[in-house]
Parts: structure tokens; C-alpha cells; sequence
């Protein structure tokens, strides 16, 4: 059975969600393919740091209820550095703030909507396979319920995640890859504690970094880098809670409330663009394109911004204004992906402790720290970052 589209969308996270409301809202039929089961999805724990990009994109949507209910605009947050504690003003220096509100969350909101706003998102599609993706009629099949079926469409938005089929489906030799992944990963653990802090620390600790972090006033987010040879058993909750409030110093140990870990990872580090972002009729949107290490925050944002001129081309097209939005996509979303990549690069570089590091990159760290604390420029610049770089 051959079915039709517009656009054909792979990967039901926030990229492909947030895509495909901006076009149903515009009236551009498009058709959402997810591998996993909605509750999987949801099951996901990924950071929640929200740049303005992606509030504003929520809010044009009108799906911005519970971000502005339960988010927390944040005007700061901190860089520890053994007992200092640097404090970057991001409203005073940016007249700009971020909002903490988990990715879970908007991944909720969206998939909430679905129904009400007409966006058909087709969960456990199986075998999902791109064709044809460097004419104008490209095509996508997939297994539902044991039986074959074939999507029509005259793009696919390539949504589904640094595994995902999209990003393969360039021929080998159009794109290339650049990578940088990380000698350490972060194991994160959530429990339904109030916050040791009401803003963010990222800590260089002589035994490591940590990041104090939130979900709201009652359930709180940390994470420490631990060597990837560490196994997840190796961290009962004590051990973890005793290295936070070593990593994070006296100050903010003095406020750990500790309890049990609802949920608790390792995940690895790494840094990763995968360049042009378009070939022919198949636009890569997110981490298909694109990974950042968390130190920034930047995942999500980076998918929204991506999204952002995504939608802004592929709704032109279809509005007749012609093909050259579509043309131009790879380049505009890949300017501003590279500087995410590259603030997210630095401040993992600032804020951790590399295996190989010797005494002179400690003494990098600590003379870039010394400067960030002495020098109001120094902190704009990591303050325009951190907030999101203009769309
Ligand atoms: N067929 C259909 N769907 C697939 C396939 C496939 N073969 N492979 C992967 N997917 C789905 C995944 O199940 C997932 O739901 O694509 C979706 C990709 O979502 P994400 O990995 O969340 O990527 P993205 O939407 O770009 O969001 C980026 O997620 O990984 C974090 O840190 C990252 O915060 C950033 C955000
Ligand atoms: C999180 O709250 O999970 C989080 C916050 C900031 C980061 C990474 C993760 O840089």
C-alpha cells in the first residue's frame, strides 16, 4: 500500500516532533515515523537546559502551557573551581535568560498534541528505509504490524538520532564526518530531592568534574565524570552522593539533600558533525547531523535551531517562494552548529580533567578560570554562548 505525503518525517524525539507540528501548523502534510513505543520515548532521561530558540518555537506553537508553569528561568549559573565559585551572570551580561525544564517534558508536550493539532506520528514502525533521497520523489518504507508500506513524499526530514537510518542514506563520499570523542563519561543520577543550589554548578574538582543540576524545587540532577571503564555497579547511590559533595565543594555539600536515585547512567562524551546537512530532497535535522558533549547544554537547542530553518525553508517551499531556503539549509544550520560545537568543545576542555593532561593544561584551566573571574568580556562571551547564540 503506497501512501502520500509532503514531507516524510523519521524519529519521533524532539526534532521530529517539533518539525512536525510547525509544518502541520502551516498546513504542510507530513507523516512521522518512530521505531519505539511512545512510553520508551518518554523513558529517556536527557538534560533540560532550554535556550530562547527553543521556548519561542514552543510558544509559537502554542504548546508553551507547562514550560511556562513548571519551567524555571534561570539568570545564572556557576563555574566551581576547587573552593571558588564563579558566578556567570547571563541576565545582567546577555539581558537574556534560559529556562530549565527536561527534555522529557517537551517531548511530552508535543506528543501530547498530536491528536488535537492532526500530527500522525506512526509508533513501532519497523525497518524504516530511505530511497531515492537525491531525486524529487523520495520514499520511505517501513514494517507496521507485519505489514510492508511505502510513504511518497517530496522530502524526508532526516529526525532520528545519531543511529538512526537518514544520516546513512547519504551515499558514501557527498559527506563528511568530523569526531572527537572523550577518554571519560558522565553518570547521571536523578532523585526526588530539592536542588543543593537554585542554579546550576559545572565543578573541575582535582578527582573530577560534577554538575549540580534540576528538574524542579523537589527533584534534582547531578552527574559526575567517571572513566569509561567504570561499570554502573561500581556507583551504589552513597558513593555517588559522597564524590558530588567532594566535586562540588563545601559550600554547595553543605546543601546536598541525599536520596534514593530514581534513575541513574553512564552515557559517553562526544563530539560530532556530520556535514552537508542535505542532500537532494532529505534535510538532516538534530542529533542525525550533529552531537555536542552535555557540558553546554546544547543537544536539544541545537535540534530546535535546526528544526527552526528547517521548517522555515520546507513551508516556503510549499508556499511557492521556491526551492533556494531548501538549497541554503545545510549552510545556515551548519554556522550555527559549528559554534555550539565549539563552545561546547571549549567548556568541556575548561572543565574537566583529561587523562593525558599535565601539569601545564592545569595550569590552562586555571588561567582561563582566573581570567573568566577577573574579566566581565570573558563572561559575556560565555554567557552568549550558554544562552544560545542568534537564530
Ligand atoms: N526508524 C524510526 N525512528 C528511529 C530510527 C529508525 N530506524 N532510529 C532512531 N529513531 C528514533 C529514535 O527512537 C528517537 O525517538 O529517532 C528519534 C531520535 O530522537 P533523539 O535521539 O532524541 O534526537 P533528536 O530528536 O535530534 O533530539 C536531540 O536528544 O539525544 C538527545 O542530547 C540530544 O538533547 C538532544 C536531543
Ligand atoms: C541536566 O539538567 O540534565 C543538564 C543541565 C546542564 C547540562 C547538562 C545536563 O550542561
Amino acid at each position: 500500500m503506497t501512501e502520500k505525503t509532503q514531507v516524510c518525517i523519521i524519529g519521533a524525539g524532539p526534532a521530529g516532533l517539533l518539525l512536525g507540528h510547525l509544518l502541520r501548523a502551516e498546513g504542510v502534510e507530513c507523516v512521522v515515523l518512530e521505531r519505539q513505543t511512545p512510553d520508551y520515548v518518554l523513558g529517556r532521561i536527557r538534560a533540560g537546559v532550554l535556550e530562547q530558540i527553543t521556548v519561542s518555537l514552543m510558544e509559537r506553537l502554542g504548546l508553551d502551557g507547562r514550560l511556562k508553569a513548571e519551567g524555571l528561568p534561570h539568570d545564572g549559573f556557576n563555574l566551581a573551581d576547587g573552593e571558588r565559585l564563579i558566578r556567570i551572570d547571563i541576565a545582567d551580561l546577555t539581558g537574556q535568560h534560559v529556562v530549565v525544564y527536561g527534555q522529557t517534558e517537551l517531548t511530552r508536550d508535543l506528543m501530547d498534541a498530536r491528536e488535537e493539532r492532526g500530527l500522525e506520528v506512526i509508533y513501532e514502525a519497523a525497518d524504516v528505509a530511505l530511497h531515492d533521497v537525491e531525486g524529487d520523489a523520495p520514499y520511505v518504507t517501513f514494517t507496521k504490524d507485519g505489514a510492508q508500506r511505502r510513504i511518497d513524499a517530496r522530502f524526508i526530514a532526516g529526525c532520528d538520532g545519531f543511529h538512526g537510518p537518514s544520516r546513512r542514506a547519504i551515499p558514501a563520499g557527498v559527506g563528511m564526518e568530523y569526531e572527537r570523542e572523550y577518554p571519560f563519561g558522565w553518570l547521571g543520577i536523578l532523585a526526588d530531592v530539592p536542588p543543593c543550589n537554585h542554579e546550576l554548578i559545572y565543578a573541575n574538582h582535582e578527582r573530577g568534574f560534577a554538575l549540580a543540576s534540576m528538574r524542579s524545587a523537589t527533584r534534582s540532577r547531578y552527574y559526575v565524570d567517571v572513566p569509561l571503564t567504570e561499570k554502573l555497579e561500581d556507583w551504589p547511590d552513597e558513593r555517588v552522593w559522597d564524590e558530588l559533595a567532594i566535586r562540588l565543594g563545601p559550600e554547595a555539600a553543605a546543601h546536598i539533600t541525599r536520596g534514593p536515585s530514581i534513575e541513574k547512567s553512564i552515557a559517553p562524551l562526544r563530539s560530532f558533525v556530520f556535514a552537508p546537512m542535505r542532500h537532494g530532497s532529505l534535510l538532516l535535522c538534530g542529533d542525525s547531523a550533529h552531537i555536542v558533549p552535555p557540558t553546554g547544554a546544547k543537544g536539544l537547542n541545537l535540534a530546535a535551531s535546526d528544526v527552526h530553518y528547517a521548517a522555515e525553508a520546507l513551508i516556503g517551499f510549499f508556499k511557492g517562494k521556491g526551492g533556494e531556503a531548501i538549497a541554503g539549509y545545510s549552510d545556515k544550520a551548519l554556522a550555527r552548529v559549528w559554534k555550539s560545537e565549539r563552545f561546547s568543545w571549549s567548556l568541556t576542555k575548561l572543565m574537566h580533567r583529561f587523562p593525558d593532561d599535565g601539569p601545564f593544561e592545569r595550569a590552562m584551566q586555571v588561567a582561563e578560570l582566573d581570567y573568566i573571574a577577573s574579566s566581565r568580556a570573558a563572561r559575556t562571551s560565555i554567557a552568549e554562548n550558554y544562552v544560545g547564540l542568534p537564530v
